[in-house]
């Protein structure tokens, strides 16, 4: 079976096997962006089943590009803490990686600065009740595109194996590269190449940052299901953009690999999501047709069982990442492997203390998925 066997990436670095932990914000760190230790527990014990990797939360690179209360490298005062969140992530001989973002226009407004919410253009996002973001200054986007090269160093000082840039799901790279969010008429907007620039510029610096050694992935959501969205096509030309720098992997972020449908920006919010588009062919052929062995693809979306992993990797992927499984079951891995699938917990239970306790969630975190009702399943 190809899901367990090892993978080298172009850096050097060799994965043991396919199977990766999603990036799952767990909502509850502190609010100076330190992970308190109930957030390092859920993380180790879902490492502690021997994923090839882990992805961790996404990492704010801005304090007023925060979406949500969660872990930060934005400056010196993050290392301890992103140190020993490596640690956590690699406990099981993972390679740990840091996902960093920004949350441009979808950013909570009671989180950002005096200056308030700031995106590529003034035009607000679709999530009901969403505030109208300034249009960012060329300093502003320059210093942006450097706080996620900063980023990167710091995740290299704090021991990660790489880092990986969160392209999708709305936040501000996806937003730079959407026509509906970019109206800019700068080199950061106008036309789909100047759409791209963001999203390549960002990818050079975390690069830089790196240097060779070191893992540089990128999730990308592969279209928009909203009108004027851009298209699969539009995004496979990104793709081959991403795949000239020296990427080692180009994530393929749905929510259901098999329906390959993309998260829409209001679908948590208003369970819209089931009608949109699906194309002919999987967004993860098409992407691993582009790349063409220039990286690995990483595919997500619905993957609860071996097969799943199996049939992911036949539409395409080199790697799955494994998300609400995990959250349900922190030892979903290691029943995958020693094929006792049928004992996987398929949601969690009804009692809400047990949920925090039975399964290492953060009390916070339980909140947060519980606020969205359909989101995780439940016994
Ligand atoms: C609680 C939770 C938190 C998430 N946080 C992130 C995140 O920080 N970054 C990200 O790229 N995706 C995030 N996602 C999306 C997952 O990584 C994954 O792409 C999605 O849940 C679909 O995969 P799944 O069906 O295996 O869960 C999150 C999902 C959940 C359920």
């Amino acid at each position: 079976m190809v899901a367990w066997s090892s993978l080298r990436f172009n850096c050097g670095q060799e994965i043991a096997n396919r199977f990766v932990v999603a990036p799952l914000t767990t909502d509850s760190s502190h609010e100076d962006g330190t992970a308190p230790d109930n957030e390092l527990e859920f993380v180790q014990r879902r490492a502690a089943n021997g994923f090839g990797a882990v992805i961790s939360s996404a990492a704010y690179v801005e304090y007023d590009g925060r979406s949500w209360q969660g872990i930060g490298a934005a400056h010196d005062g993050h290392l301890s803490s992103l140190h020993r969140l490596a640690d956590a992530m690699r406990a099981a001989g993972s390679l740990a990686i840091l996902q960093i973002y920004d949350g441009g226009r979808i950013a909570r407004p009671e989180l950002t600065g005096e200056r308030g919410l700031r995106a590529p253009s003034a035009v607000a996002s679709l999530r009901p009740g969403a505030k109208t973001p300034r249009a960012m200054t060329s300093d502003e986007i320059a210093k942006l595109i450097a706080s996620f090269g900063e980023a990167a160093s710091l995740a290299r000082k704090a021991g990660f194996d790489g880092v990986e840039i969160h392209g999708a799901n709305h936040y501000a790279v996806h937003q730079f590269f959407s026509p509906r969010a970019n109206h800019r008429v700068d080199d950061w907007g106008g036309t789909i190449s100047k759409r791209m620039n963001f999203a390549l510029a960002v990818a050079q610096a975390v690069r830089d940052a790196l240097g060779p050694k070191l893992i540089a992935g990128f999730r990308v959501t592969p279209f928009e299901s909203e009108a004027d969205g851009y298209t699969l096509e539009d995004a496979k030309l990104l793709c081959n953009e991403l795949a000239k720098l020296d990427l080692d992997y180009i994530s393929v972020s749905l929510d259901d690999y098999r329906k390959s449908k993309p998260m829409r920006e209001t679908r948590v919010y208003d369970g819209s999501g089931e009608e949109s588009y699906t194309p002919a062919e999987s967004p993860i052929t098409e992407f691993a047709r582009v790349i063409a062995g220039r990286c690995a693809v990483m595919a997500s979306g619905g993957i609860k069982t071996c097969m799943d992993a199996e049939a992911a990797i036949d539409m395409g992927a080199d790697l799955v990442a494994v998300g609400r499984a995990v959250v349900v079951d922190p030892e979903w891995l290691s029943k995958v492997r020693s094929k006792s699938e049928a004992s996987i917990l398929a949601g969690l239970p009804k009692d809400e203390r047990e949920i925090a306790n039975a399964l290492s969630i953060p009390p916070r975190m339980v909140e947060y998925l519980l606020s969205r009702p359909g989101w995780i399943p439940r016994l």
